[in-house]
């Protein structure tokens, strides 16, 4: 044990001398400055300045030190962006440059950073996985296809709060958004729902997807101290390999299934993701076989499910904190669809006050609010400063999207400020970029559009909600707890009256 501590130290020490010869030097250089930052203390750097919810202490630091701010994490140096014009530089003026990923140490569980489109490098390998997906699944076309089965599992949704209404049972919103989410998703790769809302059924996918967000957000010491990476002192890479390996058992059964069901020849073919994916792994062209297949399913089901029910889960609690704008929702609603009517994708375009919503609870809950984290291929200069090569780049989304210079009462939900305001999420306005912007943006974004707004409406077209516990709405509790994604601290529990006529 001695001999490892000794030898833990003096890598360390030998570290710490090499980081700081490194940047005095980049100091000292005239243009070559590196981004101003608080102190970074020996070894640790500035890792007890992190706290449990980054995404804010990150942006207090930045009132010290501005928007463009370096910061030492062990030993791993960061840039934290916490301004709009900033990120335009870094996800627009140097994209290219600025497009590969820090990748955080549990994503190479299972290998998955060699075959992952969100954690591979912008290279030729990730355009084609990309190029594939926006093919088969994001394209407009494919989005119309299937867009009846989504129309399925959001009667499913409101048949679900209906019979709560009748019975005078109490709705998890985040659960019942996720279960929702989840067969969405499911529905769309595999045909099959995962969940269904009357049993535990969704839970044990949930905890699955929140765990690998939470490993990947939250600070892990190997990603600091790569030294430790054998031992996994805090036991992350250990989950994530079983909730890997949880996630891959089920599409390996799947998978498997589907490739006996096409040897038959009695069977039609089906019109899912699964299918046509299949067919290009047939084809055998660009390196697409079964293992990037199962990688891409996993990102797809990680990156599609918490990420929508969590935007809806804070829309119903802003709603609710708010009941003067739910009102207003629903006569929306009630104008535009009728008492009876189902809300349509072809809908969404003549629900101005349900858009401005979603687009408020992008602004003030985006799901990830460093995005993903991206990390530069070489040198670069932003904003007068040098950013070296292989530097972690977080773009704080949440701080810029809060920031007091550009929202007038940053703090308050206010969707009204976007009735007369040109500025969308679609990655061209860089004081609000939930979904991010350039190479790297969301490929998501048209399927998550369309899921948010359709789930909200169901929730509120004609349905009354009192918070659980006779909770006042101004005393509802709004605590974040920050993964990779930032979920609502405690679930959000409401009782639904329905209207005589839901149908
Ligand atoms: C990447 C947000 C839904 C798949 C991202 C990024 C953000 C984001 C911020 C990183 C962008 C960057 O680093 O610059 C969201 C939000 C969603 C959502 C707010 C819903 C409200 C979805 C859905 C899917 C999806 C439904 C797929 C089913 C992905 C993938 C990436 C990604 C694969 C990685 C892309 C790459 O690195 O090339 N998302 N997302 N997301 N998202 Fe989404």
């Amino acid at each position: 044990i001695i001999t490892i501590l000794s030898s833990l130290a003096f890598y360390f020490l030998i570290f710490w001398l090499c980081n700081y010869v490194i940047i005095s030097k980049l100091r000292s250089r005239g243009s070559g400055k590196v981004p101003p930052g608080p102190y970074q203390f020996p070894i640790i750097g500035n890792l007890h300045q992190i706290g449990s919810k980054p995404h804010r202490s990150y942006a207090k630091l930045s009132e010290i030190y501005g928007p463009i701010m370096s910061v030492r994490l062990g030993t791993k140096q960061t840039v934290v962006v916490s301004s709009a014009e900033i990120a335009r530089e870094v996800l627009q003026k140097n994209d290219q440059i600025c497009s590969s990923r820090g990748i955080p140490i549990v994503m190479h569980s299972f290998n998955h950073h060699n075959v992952s489109m969100v954690w591979l490098p912008a290279s030729t390998r990730w355009r084609n996985i990309r190029k594939m997906s926006k093919e088969h699944i994001f394209s407009t076309h494919s989005l119309d296809v299937s867009q009846a089965l989504r129309q399925e599992k959001l009667k499913e949704l409101r048949d679900y709060v209906k019979s709560c209404s009748s019975s005078g049972k109490t709705v998890d919103i985040g659960e019942a958004a996720f279960t929702t989410s989840l067969n969405l998703i499911s529905r769309t790769l595999f045909s099959v729902d995962f969940a269904n809302y009357d049993t535990n059924s969704s839970q044990e996918l949930r905890d699955i997807v929140w765990g690998v967000m939470k490993n990947i957000g939250t600070p892990n010491v190997s990603d600091y101290f790569p030294v430790l990476q054998p031992i996994d002192p805090q036991g992350v890479m250990r989950s994530t390999n079983s909730y890997f390996q949880r996630l891959f058992d089920i599409f390996d059964g799947l998978i498997n299934e589907r490739l006996l069901i096409r040897g038959g020849s009695s069977e039609t073919k089906k019109n899912d993701v699964l299918e046509a994916l299949l067919d290009e792994n047939m084809k055998n062209e660009s390196n697409f076989n079964i293992n990037v297949l199962k990688h891409m399913l996993l990102d797809l089901f990680i990156a599609g499910t918490d990420t929508t029910s969590g935007t809806v889960e804070w829309a119903m609690a802003e709603l609710l904190r708010n009941p003067e704008k739910l009102l207003t929702a629903k006569e929306e609603l009630k104008r535009v669809i009728g008492e009876n009517g189902v809300v349509q994708e072809s809908d969404i375009s003549r629900l101005p006050y349900l858009q401005v919503i979603v687009k408020e609870t992008f602004r003030l809950h985006p799901a990830a609010p460093f995005l993903v984290p991206h990390k530069t291929n070489e040198d670069v200069q932003i904003s007068g400063y040098t950013i070296p090569k292989d530097t972690e780049i977080l773009v704080n989304a949440w701080a810029i999207a809060r920031d007091e210079g550009t929202w007038e009462q940053a703090e308050i939900f206010k969707p009204e400020r976007f009735l007369e305001s040109e500025i969308d999420v679609k990655g061209n306005h860089f004081e609000l970029t939930p979904f991010g912007a350039g190479r790297r943006m969301c490929p998501g974004l048209p399927l998550a559009y369309r899921m948010v707004h359709l789930m909200l409406a169901s929730f509120i077209h004609n349905i009354d909600w009192k918070l659980e516990g006779e909770i006042r709405p101004q005393d509802l509790d709004m605590d974040e707890l920050f993964g990779l994604t930032v979920q609502k601290a405690l679930p959000l529990k409401a009782i639904p009256t329905c209207g005589q006529n839901t149908d």
